[in-house]
């Protein structure tokens, strides 16, 4: 599985799902319900935008959780997170995630690295350039750009 907030999905995301599911023989995209957290697109939109943009790869299958990944994998008969890594920053908190989970129930962490193209791209820096008009054309698939020029139009 290939769990995030996904708010929006960018480039970086969709690389990492493309290349796991040339790996593995199903990929379930898991997009975490975070109550403390108002994002900018509902979970229901990001499902939607994840759907969209991973259309052409079909082992992958997208889903939502609230609560623990953990209880996700368990349920569903997961037995491998992979999780993208873009810097040695992300791999401080990436590490103690991995560890805490693999001793909660046995579930394997697997880390990719981006490509280096992607390596400073987030959902939350794009969307501040976009809200203060910068162009983030490049760096989202085409359905989500165009949901986010919209959602930002809105507000
Ligand atoms: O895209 P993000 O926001 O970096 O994703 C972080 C996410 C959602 C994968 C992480 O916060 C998470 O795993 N949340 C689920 C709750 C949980 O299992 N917490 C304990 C982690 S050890």
């Amino acid at each position: 599985m290939c769990p995030g907030s996904y708010d929006p999905p960018t480039n970086g995301h969709l690389d990492i799902l493309e290349r796991a599911a040339a790996v593995f023989d199903e990929v379930v995209v898991a997009v975490l319900i975070n109550k403390n957290k108002r994002g900018l697109f509902s979970v229901e939109e990001r499902m939607e935008m994840l759907g969209e943009a991973v259309a052409h790869v079909p082992n992958v299958r997208i889903d939502s959780w609230y609560g623990l990944l953990v209880d996700f994998c368990r349920q569903n008969d997961i037995q491998a997170i992979v999780k993208g890594l873009r810097a040695v920053s992300d791999f401080d908190y990436e590490l103690q995630m991995a560890q805490m989970n693999q001793q909660l129930t046995g579930v394997e962490t697997l880390f990719m690295p981006t490509k280096p193209l992607n390596s400073f791209l987030s959902s939350s820096l794009v969307k501040e350039v976009a809200t203060y008009g910068g162009d983030v054309a490049h760096l989202l698939p085409d359905n989500v750009h165009q949901r986010l020029r919209k959602r930002l139009a809105e507000n």
